[in-house]
C-alpha cells in the first residue's frame, strides 16, 4: 500500500468539505486519508465497529473479479443508504444520453464550432450541460457523449452522481470546485478532473463564468496508455495525477441527490449532506492532473507519428489497441523534423474525432477554431489542414521552430458520434467550416521533378 506522502494528507482534522483541498500523488495508487487521527481501521476492512461510530462501506468501481479490481472502502457518518430514498423523475433536457439520433440532423461531416455562449439565467453543473455529440449506447456500457458546459452558479445542498458514466473535465474558463464523497479538487483551466462512475459531489464556481468541455465515459474506466516502446517516462507520469484527501461535512440541511442512471435523471430528497466519508482507503478515487506536466514526445529527424503519440488517458474497449475513448494533447513543443510537412496530414479515420480549443491558436486551423471552440470530424469523413496552414508549411524555412501559446485536446472514439439537436441548431456552428478546403489548389500538371 502506498502511503501518502503529502505532509498535510493526515492533518485535516475535523476539516470541513469546502474548507480546503489537499492531494495524494498517484494514478492508480492504493491510497488511505483520514480527516480524524484513527478513523481508518488499519489491516481490517470491517470491524465489529469503527472508530467514532462511522460506518464502513465499499464503492466497487469494477466487477468484483476484475484484474486488478477497483474499489474504496469508505469510513462515513452515515451509510450511502441513507443519503437515498424515493426516486423522482426529473427532466435536465440539456443533458442527452446516447443512442440519441435526430433523424433531422445530419451528422455525417466536418463540423466546427464557436465558443457557446453563457444564457442570460444562472445555469449550474447540471442545468448548465450542453450535449454536443453522442456515441454508442449508455445502457449497454459503450460509447461517450461529450458536453459543453455553461455553469454560473454553485449547487447548494444540491448533489449528483453519475450511474452511467466516469467523467473527464476540461476547464477552459472559470474555477470550480468538486466537493467530493472522498475530498476536495480545485480545478482551473489547463488542468483536467476525472470524476469515477457513482462518486457523489457537488460543484462549486471558485471564479465564474466557467465553460468547458466534458467527456462522459460509459465504457471501462480511463487509465494510463501502454508507452511501448518509449518506455518508463514520459507522456503522462503517475505521479502527477492527484487524488483529494478526505475531508467531511457532518451538515443536517435538507438536501437534493440526483442521480444520472441509464440516460435518465432522478432526485431523492435527504435530510444532510452525504459528504460525510471521513476516512478512506483504496484505489477507486478522482484524480487531478495539470496538462502542463504532459511531456510530449515526438519527430526528432523527419515525419512524425500519428497523434496517439500525444495520448494522455485511454479508455480501452474490448478490443486491444481499438479505445472507446482516447483522450489526445496537442501542446507547446518544438518542431524540428526535416524536409517533413510538420502539420497533422490529410486523413480520413476510422476512429471519429472531437476537439476543442483550451486557449491558444492550433497549428493546422490557424483561424476559425477559437479558444473554446469545438470541432468535429466523424467516421471515414476527410480533413486535414486549411490552405493557410498548408501553404505556409510546404514553404516554411524548417529550423527549429517552438510551437507556442497552443493546447488543445480531442476525445477521439472507435464509435461514430452523433449530433444531437442543440448541436446542430442551436450552438454557434460556422456554416463555412467546410469552405477552409475550397482554396486548395490542384498541382499537378505532369511535369517531371515539380515539387
Ligand atoms: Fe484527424
Amino acid at each position: 500500500m502506498n502511503r501518502p506522502t503529502n505532509p498535510h494528507t493526515l492533518t485535516q482534522a475535523n476539516a470541513p468539505v469546502g474548507t480546503h483541498a489537499g492531494y495524494m500523488p498517484g494514478f492508480g495508487n492504493d491510497f488511505e486519508t483520514e480527516a480524524l487521527p484513527d478513523a481508518l481501521p488499519q489491516g481490517m476492512n470491517s470491524p465489529q465497529k469503527c472508530n467514532y461510530g462511522l460506518y464502513g462501506e465499499q464503492l466497487s468501481g469494477t466487477a468484483f473479479t476484475a484484474n486488478p479490481p477497483e474499489r474504496t472502502w469508505c469510513y462515513r457518518i452515515r451509510p450511502s443508504v441513507k443519503h437515498s430514498h424515493r426516486y423522482e423523475k426529473i427532466n435536465l433536457p440539456h443533458w442527452k444520453s446516447a443512442p440519441c439520433i435526430d433523424p433531422d440532423v445530419i451528422s455525417l461531416g466536418q463540423y466546427r464550432w464557436d465558443p457557446v455562449p453563457h444564457s442570460d439565467s444562472g445555469q449550474n453543473w447540471l442545468t448548465g450541460m450542453r450535449t454536443m455529440t453522442t456515441a454508442g449506447d449508455v445502457n449497454t456500457q459503450v460509447g461517450m457523449a461529450s458536453h459543453i458546459y455553461l455553469v454560473t452558479e454553485s449547487m447548494v445542498d444540491d448533489y449528483f452522481f453519475s450511474a452511467d458514466s466516469e467523467l473527464l473535465v476540461v476547464p477552459q474558463e472559470g474555477r470550480l470546485r468538486f466537493a467530493t464523497e472522498l475530498g476536495i479538487i480545485d480545478l482551473a483551466p489547463k488542468e483536467i478532473a476525472i470524476i469515477p462512475r457513482g462518486l457523489l459531489y457537488r460543484v462549486e464556481v471558485l471564479e465564474g463564468p466557467a465553460r468547458g468541455f466534458v467527456c462522459e465515459n460509459y465504457g471501462q474506466k480511463f487509465e494510463l496508455p501502454g508507452r511501448g516502446p518509449i518506455g518508463a517516462n514520459c507522456m503522462a507520469n503517475p505521479r502527477d495525477f492527484k487524488a483529494p484527501v478526505a475531508a467531511f461535512e457532518d451538515r443536517e440541511v435538507p438536501s437534493t441527490v440526483t442521480i444520472k442512471w441509464c440516460g435518465q435523471f432522478h432526485t431523492t430528497k435527504i435530510g444532510h449532506s452525504p459528504l460525510d466519508v471521513v476516512a478512506w482507503h483504496g484505489n477507486y478515487a478522482p484524480y487531478k492532473y495539470d496538462l502542463r506536466t504532459y511531456c510530449p514526445v515526438g519527430a526528432i529527424l523527419f515525419d512524425h507519428p500519428d497523434p496517439s503519440i500525444f495520448t494522455v488517458l485511454t479508455a480501452p474497449s474490448g478490443q486491444p489497441g481499438t479505445a472507446n475513448i482516447d483522450f489526445v494533447l496537442f501542446r507547446e513543443r518544438w518542431m524540428v523534423a526535416e524536409n517533413t510537412f510538420r502539420p497533422p496530414w490529410y486523413h480520413k479515420n476510422i476512429m471519429s474525432e472531437l476537439m476543442g480549443n483550451i486557449y491558444g491558436q492550433y497549428d493546422a486551423k490557424p483561424q476559425g477554431f477559437v479558444p473554446g471552440g469545438m470541432s468535429l470530424h466523424n467516421m471515414m469523413i476527410p480533413h486535414g489542414p486549411d490552405n493557410e496552414a498548408f501553404e505556409k508549411a510546404s514553404n516554411a524555412n524548417l529550423g527549429p521552430d517552438k510551437l507556442d501559446q497552443t493546447m488543445s485536446f480531442m476525445f477521439e472514439t472507435r464509435f461514430p458520434q452523433h449530433l444531437t439537436t442543440f448541436a446542430a441548431n442551436e450552438a454557434p456552428l460556422q456554416d463555412d467550416y467546410i469552405d477552409c478546403w475550397t482554396s486548395l489548389e490542384k498541382k499537378f500538371d505532369g511535369t517531371p521533378g515539380k515539387k
